[in-house]
């Protein structure tokens, strides 16, 4: 009699624990599904309006889409010619102002009170932190790097430097107006910890981390950070790769990240990245992408890609 009772008590608990973690997880999931649709789909119809931050935004890759949306552009890059040609397309195509600022960004603190000067003046609403590089053009072990000292310094420089950096101007703007939108680029390597990509992968956390960091900081002065953690996109970081269901366009990944501004703060951007974060996450976790197995694979892939890199670019220099 005694034994029935005590039984009766375990299973009471232990449907009692079921229950509730049945219960969190259904809800955890229904809130997640409602939150992407809510990202990815709702704000497909119904966009924030952009120019409510401010007239001016600035940089490269969101161009396009940020002038179609009504703003005026400052353009950051190294090279002269392209940020011509670019500003000449967007004046003519979407009849917006541009404003051009030649710098490279692998240069150090000496380049940010030059820019600081040229800004002034504008009324800046949006900053897209964009700029970004690899040490490598492929996967790479760390010792691997050529010229080790100087390639890693550039890529600290232009992928956390910038981010801190850039930053000091437009935020005087936005704290005197009291409103503006940073957007930062992190990528999906910084997710977890990605051997063959260190320094590239530990440079996006920390553009992860102090994004949402800074959000938690300003929004109650109105000013939100957004993060973007991309998967793969066809730019030439990756070679151009082809575009396909998994890799998107370097234009349609900006017009569905830019749908994003209003709904979170930290996204993949655009929903077939979310999607494949979220089967990353589950099939092939931390653990399993730091494992000797793993790395080894890496290796010989990283090594097979070098190679139909260098015949690509061998049969495009004959042509
Ligand atoms: N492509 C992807 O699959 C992917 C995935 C995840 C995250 N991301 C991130 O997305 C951002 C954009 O990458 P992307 O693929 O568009 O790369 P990209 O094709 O190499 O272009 C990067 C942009 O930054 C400018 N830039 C590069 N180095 C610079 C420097 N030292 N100084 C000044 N400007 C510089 C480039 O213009 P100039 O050449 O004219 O200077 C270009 O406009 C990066 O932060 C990257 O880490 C990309």
């Amino acid at each position: 009699m005694g034994d029935t009772a005590e039984w009766s008590w375990y299973s009471l608990v232990l449907c009692s624990i079921g229950s509730i973690t049945v219960v969190y997880y259904m809800l955890r999931w229904s809130w997640q599904c409602w939150h992407g649709f809510k990202v990815y789909v709702l704000s497909e119809i119904w966009q924030t309006d952009l120019r409510t931050y401010g007239q001016w935004a600035g940089k490269v890759f969101f161009k396009e889409w940020l002038a179609k949306r009504g703003l005026d552009i400052v353009l950051i890059s190294r090279s002269d010619d392209k940020l011509r040609s670019v500003a000449k397309e967007i004046e003519s195509r979407y009849k917006r102002q541009t404003h051009l600022i030649q710098t490279d960004f692998t240069e150090g603190h000496s380049i940010y009170s030059a820019i600081t000067q040229q800004l002034e003046g504008l009324e800046i609403g949006i900053l897209v932190n964009n700029v970004g590089m690899n040490y490598i053009g492929v996967l790479a072990n760390f010792l691997d790097v050529p010229d080790p000292d100087q390639r890693i310094t550039q890529v600290i420089n232009c992928n956390t430097l910038s981010v801190t950096q850039v930053r000091l101007s437009v935020w005087l703007v936005f704290a005197l107006r009291g409103k503006g939108l940073i957007i930062n680029i992190s990528s999906e390597a910084a997710s977890q910890p990605q051997p063959m990509l260190s320094v590239y992968s530990a440079t996006k956390i920390f553009v992860t981390y102090f994004s949402r960091c800074l959000h938690a900081e300003y929004r109650s002065k109105g000013i939100t950070v957004q993060c973007v953690v991309p998967f793969i996109v066809s730019t030439n970081m990756t070679h151009n790769i082809p575009v396909n269901p998994l890799v998107k366009s370097a234009a349609s990944f900006a017009r569905d990240a830019l749908n994003t501004v209003g709904y979170t703060t930290y996204t993949s951007g655009c929903l077939t990245h979310a999607l494949q974060h979220y089967a990353l996450s589950i099939f092939f976790p931390g653990w399993l992408r730091l494992s000797s197995f793993c790395v080894q694979r890496m290796a010989t892939f990283a090594r097979s890609t070098e190679l139909q890199l260098k015949e690509r670019m061998a049969e495009t220099k004959n042509k």
